[in-house]
C-alpha cells in the first residue's frame, strides 16, 4: 500500500496577504512516495536532493505526519521518501511541500479520514518546527490547490478562491538561503493606522480582483506597504527586479513568501515569460545565479 504524489511550491502572502494568502505552483514540486507499513510510528528511508535530516522529529514531514498519527491513535505506520526538488530557504514554501505531501499521502492511504482543513492543521506542525510560527499559507494552497485565504487561525478556517483564468506566476530564485525564521524577526510588531487602512484596501481588492476576474483591480491591489519594506533589504536587486516586473507588463511584483525568491503575476503566458526575461536580465547583468519558473495558477 503505496502513494507516489507530487508536493507542489507554492507562493505566500502574495503581497498584501501575509500570512493568510497563498498560492499554489504547478511548474515546481518535491515528489514523495508514502508506504503503509505494520511497525507504528514514522520513518524517513531516504531524502535525496537536500541534505535534510531523517531523524522524523526533526524533519518537517516527518513532525507533520507524526502529529496526524498521534491524532488518529493507530498501530499502523508509514515510511517516507522525499526527492526534494524545491530548496529550503527560497521562499517558495519547501518546508510546506513536504510536511503537505506527508500528511496528504498518509490521508490518501488510509482511505480519507481528515477534511483538508484538518490536513493543513497537521502540516501546520511542520512549518511551525521549520519556522518557529505555525503559519498556513504554504500548506494550505499545497494541500487545496489555486488561492487560498487563511480567513481564521483559531479555530482554523480556509477558503479557497479559483484563480482567474489568464493568471501565470513569475518566481525568480536568487541562490541565497534566506530563513524564514530570520525574516520574521526583521519584522515590526505594531502597525499604524493608516497603513493598515491601505493594505486592507488592498487586501480587499485582491480578493475582489480575483473573484471577478478583473486584472486591473488586481494590479492596483498588488502592494504591500507593511512587510515588503522590512524585507526587501535582504534580497538581492530587489527594487531593480520588481521593477523590470512592472516595465515588462506584470500586473505586480513582490517578495515570495518570507524571500529571497521574488514573484510577479501577469494576465497571460507571453506576459509572464517577458516578465521572465526581465527578472533575468537584472541577475545576468549583476551575476547573480538564479532558478527561474512560470507556472500557469
Ligand atoms: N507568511 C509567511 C512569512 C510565509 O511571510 O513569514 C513563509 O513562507
Amino acid at each position: 500500500n503505496e502513494i507516489k504524489l507530487f508536493a507542489p511550491a507554492t507562493i505566500a502572502n502574495v503581497s498584501c496577504g501575509f500570512d493568510i494568502l497563498g498560492l499554489c505552483l504547478d511548474s515546481v514540486g518535491d515528489e514523495m512516495i508514502i508506504r503503509q507499513v505494520s511497525e507504528p510510528g514514522v520513518t524517513i528511508s531516504k531524502i535525496s536532493g537536500q541534505d535534510l535530516p531523517l531523524d522524523p522529529q526533526k524533519n518537517v514531514a516527518g513532525v507533520a505526519a507524526l502529529s496526524m498519527l498521534e491524532h488518529l491513535n493507530t498501530n499502523v505506520g508509514f515510511e517516507i521518501e522525499i526527492e526534494k526538488k524545491i530548496k529550503p530557504g527560497s521562499g517558495i514554501g519547501s518546508s510546506a511541500a513536504s510536511a503537505a505531501g506527508a500528511v496528504f499521502g498518509i490521508n490518501e492511504l488510509l482511505g480519507k479520514p481528515y477534511t483538508q482543513t484538518e490536513l493543513i492543521f497537521f502540516a501546520m506542525q511542520g512549518e511551525k518546527l521549520a519556522s518557529g510560527s505555525a503559519h498556513a499559507d504554504n500548506v494550505a494552497p499545497a494541500i487545496m490547490g489555486g488561492f487560498t485565504m487563511v480567513t481564521s487561525y483559531d479555530p482554523l478556517q480556509v477558503t479557497k478562491i479559483n484563480p482567474p483564468k489568464e493568471l501565470y506566476a513569475t518566481v525568480i530564485h536568487p541562490q541565497i538561503e534566506v530563513k524564514t525564521a530570520d525574516s520574521r524577526s526583521v519584522l515590526k510588531q505594531n502597525v499604524s493606522l493608516k497603513t493598515m487602512v491601505q493594505q486592507m484596501g488592498n487586501f480587499g481588492g485582491l480578493i475582489s480582483g480575483l473573484y471577478t476576474e478583473d486584472y486591473n483591480l488586481i494590479a492596483r491591489s498588488l502592494h504591500d506597504e507593511i512587510i515588503e519594506p522590512h524585507r526587501s533589504i535582504l534580497i538581492p536587486e530587489f527594487d531593480r527586479v520588481k521593477e523590470a516586473c512592472l516595465n515588462n507588463g506584470a500586473l505586480g511584483s513582490g517578495i515570495s513568501g518570507s524571500g529571497p525568491s521574488i514573484f510577479a503575476l501577469s494576465r497571460g503566458e507571453e506576459t509572464a515569460q517577458k516578465v521572465a526575461a526581465g527578472m533575468q536580465q537584472v541577475y545576468q547583468g549583476v551575476q547573480v545565479d538564479f532558478d527561474i519558473h512560470i507556472s500557469k495558477i
